[in-house]
């Protein structure tokens, strides 16, 4: 009994390996194959069954041993779980221990318009936000799309919104994303070629505990039907990820913008995209000033942020808070618009903490954020 595979090892993050196809390889100890992607590996943990470059620790034992060809049968004895275009496919027993497939975007949060100087409500000019997102929905029975909701590019086929603005949105239904746009009346011309994209209900993400803790927990990823390509108008934003921005430390005094096609404090509903600086405010008050509207319950996965007459509103929902780096120039999604008590009264609006989210969002993208 020989080998029945031969590896080619070369390059990178891991390995890439040339197969030659291993048949009849299944002896009693492989891997069982149970509904893909999910398997049992021979020593009987659960395990995706997934491209070998996928999972960190497979990549770890064949790259320890690279002239060891035992370490490489013990591999296919006890880990393949079957082929997929000719490539063998492993159970890898740890979800985490996967190697991201894709890292996140390096060139996020750049904006191609100069925003440092001074800012008031005003529209704004193509490319001033290109992660911007405007969520479109339908009625059943009406052909008509109507854009309710915002969210954030954050990869090339990944949108951060608000749950609210994907589950029990009847009599709406989410079909699409419009991504690259300034103004949503077609009539209007902007210079803006908008891309729209389908969404799918398999691919919307809500937050698995929104609906015990609707609060706390307005947070979504919609995942688009096909990957975008980047350009002046349409890129991602950077996510404020790690520790320091899980704290009220770092948002104190800061002035975020919010930027949406949602009424404006005149009530009428805008079809250019707005943009408002707001204030964070101190989640203990903020919370005391909700008290009658479940703000007892409050955690620190809440931002509030506003000032009298400038907030966002219906229509914002699922759209960026918005961090600036005038350091490295770049823009941050600090916080998704959840709710409100009207607009712009002297209750803050709420928004979800991106930052308390992160390693949730690396779950379900598979990246690295
Ligand atoms: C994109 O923006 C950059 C920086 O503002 C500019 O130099 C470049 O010409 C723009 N590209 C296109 C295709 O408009
Ligand atoms: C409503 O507000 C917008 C922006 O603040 C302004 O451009 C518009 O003229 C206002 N409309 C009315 C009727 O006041
Ligand atoms: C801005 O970016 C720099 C470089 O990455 C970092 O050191 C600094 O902490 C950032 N500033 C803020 C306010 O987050």
């Amino acid at each position: 009994m020989g080998l029945f595979f031969s590896l080619k090892y070369t390059v990178v993050y891991g390995l890439t390996l040339t197969w030659a196809k291993a048949e009849g390889y299944d002896t009693p100890n492989a891997p069982r194959c149970l509904i893909n992607p999910t398997c049992i590996t021979s020593d009987n943990t659960p395990g995706s069954c997934v491209e070998l470059k996928r999972c960190k620790k497979l990549n770890d034992l064949v790259s320890n041993k690279l002239d060891g060809t035992s370490q490489t049968e013990e591999l296919f004895r006890k880990y393949k779980c079957g082929w997929s275009n000719n490539e063998p496919m492993f159970c890898c027993a740890d979800v985490r221990d996967q190697v991201p497939p894709k890292t996140k975007p390096a060139d996020c949060g750049i904006s191609s318009i100069n925003h440092f100087g001074p800012i008031e409500v005003r529209t704004n000019v193509l490319g001033s936000w290109p992660w911007m997102v405007a969520l479109g929905y339908r009625k059943w029975s009406d052909p008509t799309i109507s854009y309710r909701c915002g969210a954030s590019l954050i990869a090339d086929e990944w949108l951060l919104t608000a749950a609210h603005c994907v589950v029990k949105t009847s009599p709406f239904q989410l079909i699409t994303a419009r991504l690259g746009d300034l103004d949503l009346d077609d009539s209007v011309v902007d210079n803006a070629s908008p891309v729209d994209v389908s969404i799918e209900s398999s691919s919307v993400f809500p937050h698995p505990k929104y609906l015990d803790d609707s609060r706390n927990f307005d947070i979504a990823l919609l995942r688009l039907k096909n990957p975008v390509q980047f350009t002046n108008s349409t890129r991602p934003i950077c996510l404020l990820s790690g520790t320091t921005y899980e704290k009220d430390e770092y948002y104190k005094r800061k002035r975020p913008y919010v930027i949406g096609w949602g009424r404006t404090e005149n009530e009428t509903t805008p079809t250019t995209l707005m943009e408002v600086p707001v204030k964070i405010h101190n989640l203990k008050e903020c919370s005391h000033k909700y008290s009658d509207m479940g703000g007892k319950t409050f955690t620190d996965n809440i931002l509030c942020a506003g000032v009298p007459g400038k907030d966002s509103c219906q229509g914002d929902s699922g759209g960026p808070l918005i961090f600036v780096n005038t350091t490295e120039v770049r823009f941050y999604l600090g916080g998704v618009v959840s709710a409100g008590n009207k607009c712009a009264t002297d209750y803050p609006g709420l928004y979800m903490r991106v930052a308390k989210f992160i390693s949730w969002i690396n779950d379900v993208t598979r990246l690295d954020f």
